[in-house]
């Protein structure tokens, strides 16, 4: 067998492979199909009409969802299951939960448990869940309220603080996780217009800094900017996608060319 050639570089395998992934919600097929690889620092953003499939893909990676065809890997292990034989066997809660730690969550609407403060928000996962020490716990969260600019707010409660500022609360609590991914559906769309660019800014910088993350979002300008590349989705499968820049400027199909003029 003969050596490859130093110079060709061998692709790392992809951090999240999804193939043929269907969902149904009765006899409506939400995702009709889809197969996408996202590699180790890449930022994924996920656009495309209300209704299109864009959650249901998160979701079911994050498995919130019961998946009705297809596979989902993380790392090359299935995502949800675990093969006997020639069979599939749905993993336990256990083996879930450890699954979805490594893909951490940002939704629309910030969830942050109202009764502790900022600090403890971050620190409380670390420490049921991964067993971290306090002493830890703390140090880290404090790094995170940093990284994410409120490290200021640490004693505050979560209602003292504006939707923007719990946003990045809740981008600093999902980080405190050490998640592999970071999945973001639409952090900014319950926001008031003055409040997205603080936390499209962390989101930015997340990206430079080389978070492996996915990206819903209606945000044609911070998608250019942030994202390695772009997704489009309709009607349930992915019409088209490349790198951000090229594909956002010259869109090749009719369908994104149409949604771009209507959101740009
Ligand atoms: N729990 C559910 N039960 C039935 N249908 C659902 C459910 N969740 C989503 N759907 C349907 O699946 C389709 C895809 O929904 P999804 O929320 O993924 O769209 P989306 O692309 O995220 O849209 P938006 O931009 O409005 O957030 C829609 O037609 C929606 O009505
Ligand atoms: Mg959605």
């Amino acid at each position: 067998m003969s050596a490859l050639p130093a110079a060709v570089a061998i692709p790392a395998e992809p951090v999240i492979s999804v193939r043929g992934l269907v969902k149904n919600y009765g006899s409506f097929q939400a995702l009709q199909g889809i197969d996408l690889d996202i590699h180790e620092g890449e930022v994924v953003a996920i656009i495309g009409p209300s209704g299109s499939g864009k959650s249901t893909l998160v979701r079911c990676l994050h498995q919130l969802e019961p998946i009705d065809g297809g596979a989902m890997y993380l790392d090359g292990r299935l995502l949800g299951f675990r093969r006997d034989g020639r069979h599939l066997r749905a993993l336990g809660a256990a083996a879930v939960a450890e699954q979805r730690r490594q893909l951490g969550m940002v939704f629309q609407q910030f969830v942050l448990f109202p009764h502790m403060t900022v600090e403890q928000n971050v620190m409380e996962g670390p420490m049921q869940v991964l067993r971290d020490r306090e002493a830890d716990a703390r140090a880290r969260a404090h790094h995170l309220l940093q990284r994410v600019g409120l490290a200021h707010k640490a004693h505050a409660y979560p209602a003292l603080l504006s939707g923007g500022q719990q946003q990045r609360v809740a981008i600093a609590r999902a980080l405190a996780m050490r998640p592999r991914v970071l999945l973001l559906d639409e952090p900014t769309s319950a926001l008031d217009p003055e409040l997205v660019g603080e936390v499209l800014n962390v989101v930015t910088d997340l990206a430079r800094a080389g978070k492996t993350m996915i990206v819903v979002t209606h945000e044609i300008g911070f998608a250019r900017e942030a994202a390695s590349r772009v997704v489009f989705m309709e009607a349930g499968r992915i019409v088209e996608q490349g790198t951000a820049r090229s594909t956002l400027a010259q869109p090749r199909t009719e369908r994104l060319r149409a949604f771009l003029s209507r959101v740009v």
